[in-house]
């Protein structure tokens, strides 16, 4: 049982909450595992594809495949990158909101002419500002919106060539395992909570849940 005690992150506005503000950081580090993400307790692993083979229906089994592979799909790391409007979101869970400042995807979804995604975003993440990075940091079309879809509808765009960049379900699975863009997502930088388990493990449940016949969650 190893229970973590979130960690704020200190904002001292006022001087006077400064020395019990102080106090409070010491105690709680003194109990805390290194500071890779102090926000969030650990979260549950992924799956390995095994844990399925129980599983006998498998159609059954590709739906239950494709749920665990959700939990990386719409956690904020790939979401925030797949916005519904033209605009990018930022942060975790409830704290999500639409990106600051408004910038929004341009003709080629690296933004305007007069605020390219490149004049803050570099090529890796930026440690001192905690910007994050990657050589081709851009906003997903707006055809491959997740936010807001619900799993199964986003497991039918996925599917859907019209939607998905025009490409098959190999395609799909080469993109999800080895896109390093995507790969992102488990080396956020920052305070960022990284997507569950590991981009490897996330690739092994969709080449499962391909080779089981790519069946969708019923809703
Ligand atoms: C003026 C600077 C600036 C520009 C231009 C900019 N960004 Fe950002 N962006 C930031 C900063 C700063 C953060 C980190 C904020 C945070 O994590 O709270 C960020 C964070 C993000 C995130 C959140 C990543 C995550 O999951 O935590 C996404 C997605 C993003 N930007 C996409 C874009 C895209 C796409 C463009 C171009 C269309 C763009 N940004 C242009 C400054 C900028
Ligand atoms: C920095 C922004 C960014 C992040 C983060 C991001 N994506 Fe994307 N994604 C894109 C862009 C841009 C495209 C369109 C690229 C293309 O079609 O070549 C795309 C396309 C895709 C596609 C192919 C088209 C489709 O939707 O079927 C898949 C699959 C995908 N992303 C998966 C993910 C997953 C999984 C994550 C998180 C683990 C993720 N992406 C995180 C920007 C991002």
């Amino acid at each position: 049982m190893n229970r973590i005690v979130p960690l704020r992150p200190v904002r001292l506005l006022l001087p006077a909450l400064v020395l019990s503000a102080l106090c409070g950081t010491a105690l709680a580090q003194d109990a805390s595992p290194p500071m890779t993400s102090p926000m969030t307790p650990a979260m549950a692993p992924l799956r390995t594809v095994r844990s399925f083979d129980a599983i006998a229906d498998p159609q059954e089994r590709s739906r239950a495949l494709f749920v665990e592979a959700g939990r990386v799909i719409q956690s904020p790391r790939c979401v925030n990158c797949h916005p519904s409007g033209d605009r990018p979101l930022q942060g975790q869970g409830v704290q999500r909101r639409l990106h600051i400042p408004n910038v929004t995807r341009g003709v080629d979804g690296k933004g305007v002419p007069a605020l390219r995604c490149s004049s803050c975003h570099q090529a890796q993440n930026n440690v001192a500002s905690g910007v994050p990075g990657h050589a081709m940091w851009h906003i997903a079309p707006r055809e491959m919106a997740w936010q807001d879809l619900s799993l199964a509808e986003i497991c039918e765009q996925l599917k859907d060539p019209k939607r998905n960049g025009n490409r098959t379900l190999a395609q799909i699975h080469e993109h999800m395992a080895h896109d390093t863009l995507v790969g992102w997502a488990w080396m956020p930088g920052a305070q960022r909570e990284p997507a569950p388990g590991t981009q490897a493990q996330f690739g092994a449940l969709v080449d499962a849940w391909i080779k089981t016949g790519a069946f969708c969650p019923a809703k």
